[in-house]
């Protein structure tokens, strides 16, 4: 004699090979497994069997769950395959594909890497600051008298609060000093921005990388050598160098830097790139002024800082002749570079 639950284990295991889809699934197991299912009604029964009855029941009911449970979960994993057959069916696997367009690297940020992988060889790390500063990074902090003509509101952009888009990276040199005592030896690539008059030469946003090293003895030769080895090795070791004397208000002495090459279409031109100097004393102040201490102390210390104009190096380097092909996006210019 079959026991009910036998039978109804068999019922269940019938229907669910029956069942026609994912849906009928789901109702089979509420039906027979669910809380008040007829299975599991089972269990309540058990309470008012015999001593004697209770363990062939309990084993049968066991036997019952577990028969159904895999069968159901082996007939959805079907539908589930079956699902999906029916999904890639349609797709035509010998269309061509959608094309996805490969982007390259934009000549500034091409000419950017070359040269922070020269100044990394050399021992320089790398060090940012905001676009948006105040007067006192952009100026006050560098020396720079509050009657410059830089400060004028023609000559930088001032934000209704009184801060500025920076006219050189050389806030960097300030924000790298305070946090942190000498020596000193980075790079600050980044934008700064000016007044200026838009034309083939000038934009009003163009990019620096600036340059700042802080120890003890450093000297003008040892600001020549650095610039003149990175010059020659990204623009050729045929590169001449010269310097000219200049005014910076936070360096003391001041310089100029030109390139001439004759690798380079510009040929026998020679092309004015950088300013840079021995940091003034008076930075160094500031300085400790802010930070509360002597760590820049003027008599141990000595410094020399850059700042080299990045889109003027990149025109020379792939022969650009207008800046304000940088920023206008144009696909034909850019894939040029790719
Ligand atoms: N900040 C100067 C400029 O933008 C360049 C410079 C940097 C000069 C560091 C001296 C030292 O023109």
């Amino acid at each position: 004699m079959t026991h009910p639950l036998e039978e109804l284990r068999e019922s269940a295991l019938r229907e669910i090979r029956e069942a026609k889809d994912e849906q009928a699934l789901e109702a089979l197991r509420v039906g027979y497994l669910g809380k008040s299912g007829s299975i599991s009604g089972w269990s309540e029964q058990m309470r008012g069997l015999s001593k004697e009855e209770k363990p062939v029941v309990g084993k049968l009911l066991n036997e019952a769950r577990t028969a159904v449970t895999a069968a159901l979960e082996s007939a959805a994993a079907e539908f589930r395959a079956q699902n999906e057959v029916a999904a890639l069916a349609n797709i035509d696997i010998t269309l061509p594909g959608t094309p996805h367009e490969i982007g390259a690297l934009h000549p500034l940020t091409q000419m950017l890497n070359r040269a922070i992988g020269i100044f990394r060889r050399m021992g320089f790390a790398l060090a940012t600051g905001p676009d948006v500063d105040t007067e006192w990074y952009c100026f006050d902090a560098l020396n720079t008298p509050a009657d410059h003509p830089a400060r004028n509101e023609q000559d930088t952009f001032f934000l209704p609060d009184g801060r500025l888009l920076r006219t050189h990276t050389s806030t960097v040199q300030i924000r790298t000093m305070q946090n942190q005592p000498p020596p000193v030896r980075v790079i600050a690539p980044g934008a700064a921005y000016r007044r200026d008059e838009v034309d083939a030469t000038h934009s009003a946003q163009f990019h620096q990388i600036e340059g700042l090293y802080v120890d003890e003895k450093v000297s003008l030769a040892d600001l020549k050598g650095t610039l003149e080895f990175f010059l020659k090795e990204l623009l050729g070791a045929e590169t001449q160098v010269r310097f000219r004397p200049h005014f910076f208000p936070f360096t003391e002495p001041s310089l100029e830097v030109d390139v001439k090459s004759k690798a380079l279409k510009s040929g026998e031109k020679w092309l004015e790139l950088c300013g840079c100097g021995m940091v003034h004393p008076a930075v160094f102040e500031e300085v400790n002024k802010s930070r509360g201490d002597l760590a820049y102390d003027p008599e141990k210390y000595t410094g020399f800082a850059f700042g080299l104009g990045m889109d003027r190096l990149a025109m020379i380097l792939f022969d650009i002749p207008d800046i304000r092909l940088f920023a206008q996006n144009d696909l034909r210019f850019l894939r040029q570079f790719a």
